[in-house]
């Protein structure tokens, strides 16, 4: 602990912790071994593979049904009007488009709806990384009495007496009842569809030069590069997140009594105020940014690394202010709304009876 508290110092402890962490070499290797060329074969690595699924959770077309109704019945919530979807909306980017969630009785909660675009690839899930899998997470909101407010007899006793999702729950888990773990399942497994793998961005690394503009391969360029935004160091291939925890300077880590995010999981020094890399897939969709919403626009997220954070106290060592012109900025801009997939319309489920 007490070498983590001096992580400033190159000891050989404090380098293999910042290499746990986020890893800077890896990228200013990447950067260099990069031509920068649609379809280039050492870029490869920022396309998604195939979602993971855990053995007990196999995919199938049956459960991913059941989860979409499931995730979007506000009959799951205590006072039968809110379900997943009201703070995961589709029309939000799978968000809700509110600084920080509004939970039951309208009560402003702490932090923002973060999407659960491409949640699917996160190695832990919730902001602090509380929660350990999708399944692990699902349930979790429906007993909050600050969100859905309900209670696991009176859903288990709802979803028994209609029909329609006995039925549901038969054929996507058969031979197992209804319950928390079946509930679960099937809404991990829905959203384990819930993806974004086909930007601008995705098209270019496959080789089709014209699917970025000059402007956002030169914002690419910036991302990766350590010496200029350096973001790639957190941001890193292929969902744009390390899966690490850090914190990066937000105003209200300033405040009397701040959220201190990562530690409240893992008490190192290193932790306080820290909070879960975002993937950047689809961002455009899902503003306002930051875990506690206080970037309106991709332009402010990016003065607030241009100027190295505003709260400087225990900064995450990766976090540092930027060297970087006004077009440059903008390129920045330009190439993170390349990461934004092209959506079919999303059909609602109807739901059973
Ligand atoms: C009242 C708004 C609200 C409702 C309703 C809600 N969520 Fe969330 N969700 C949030 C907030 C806020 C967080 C982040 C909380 C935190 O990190 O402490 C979150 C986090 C998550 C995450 C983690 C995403 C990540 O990147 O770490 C998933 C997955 C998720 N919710 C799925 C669901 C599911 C499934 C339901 C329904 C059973 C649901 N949520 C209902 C607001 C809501
Ligand atoms: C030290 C690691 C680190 C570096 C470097 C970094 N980020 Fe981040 N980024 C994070 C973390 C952690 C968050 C979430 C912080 C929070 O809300 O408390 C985040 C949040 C964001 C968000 C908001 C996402 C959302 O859904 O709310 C954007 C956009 C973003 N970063 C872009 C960038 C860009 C562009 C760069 C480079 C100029 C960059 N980041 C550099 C770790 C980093």
């Amino acid at each position: 602990m007490k070498m983590i508290n001096h992580h400033h110092r190159h000891t050989g402890v404090s380098l293999l912790v910042s290499l746990l962490l986020a890893s800077p070499f890896a990228v200013a290797v990447e950067y260099k071994d990069h031509t920068f060329s649609a379809g280039d074969a050492s870029l490869q690595h920022w396309l998604l593979p195939a979602v993971p699924v855990p053995a007990d959770n196999a995919l199938n077309a049956d459960r991913i049904a059941l989860g979409k109704q499931l995730f979007f019945d506000p009959r799951l919530s205590g006072d039968s009007n809110m379900s997943c979807a009201t703070c995961h909306n589709p029309l939000f980017g799978w968000s809700d488009g509110l600084p920080t969630a509004k939970g039951s009785k309208s009560m402003v909660l702490g932090r923002a709806s973060p999407t659960v675009i491409n949640t699917a690839y996160n190695t832990l899930q919730m902001w602090d990384g509380r929660k350990k899998s999708l399944e692990d997470q699902a349930m979790g909101p429906m007993m909050s009495n600050q969100e859905m407010n309900m209670n696991i007899p009176k859903l288990l006793d709802f979803l028994q007496k209609t029909p329609d999702y006995s039925a549901s729950f038969n054929k996507a888990y058969p031979g197992e009842a209804i319950s928390e773990v079946t509930i679960a399942k099937a809404i991990a497994s829905f959203e384990r569809t819930v993806l974004s793998n086909d930007s601008q961005f995705d098209r270019w690394i496959k080789g089709d030069k014209n699917a970025m503009t000059a402007q956002q391969v030169n914002g690419f360029k910036l991302f990766v590069n350590p010496d200029k935004g350096n973001c790639a160091v957190c941001h890193s291939a292929p969902n744009f997140t390390d899966n690490g925890f850090h914190n990066i300077g937000l105003a209200s880590f300033g405040g009397a009594t701040p959220d201190v995010g990562r530690f409240a999981e893992k008490p190192l020094k290193l932790m306080k105020g820290a909070f879960k890399t975002p993937t950047l897939r689809d961002i455009t969709l899902t503003a306002p940014y930051f875990h506690d919403g206080s970037a309106s626009t991709l332009e402010q997220v990016v003065d607030h690394y241009v100027q190295g954070g505003e709260v400087k106290t225990n900064l995450a060592p990766n976090l540092k202010s930027l060297t970087l012109s006004s077009n440059e900025k903008a390129d920045l801009v330009a190439f993170m709304r390349a990461l934004t997939s092209d959506h079919p319309a999303f059909v609602l489920p109807v739901l059973p009876h």
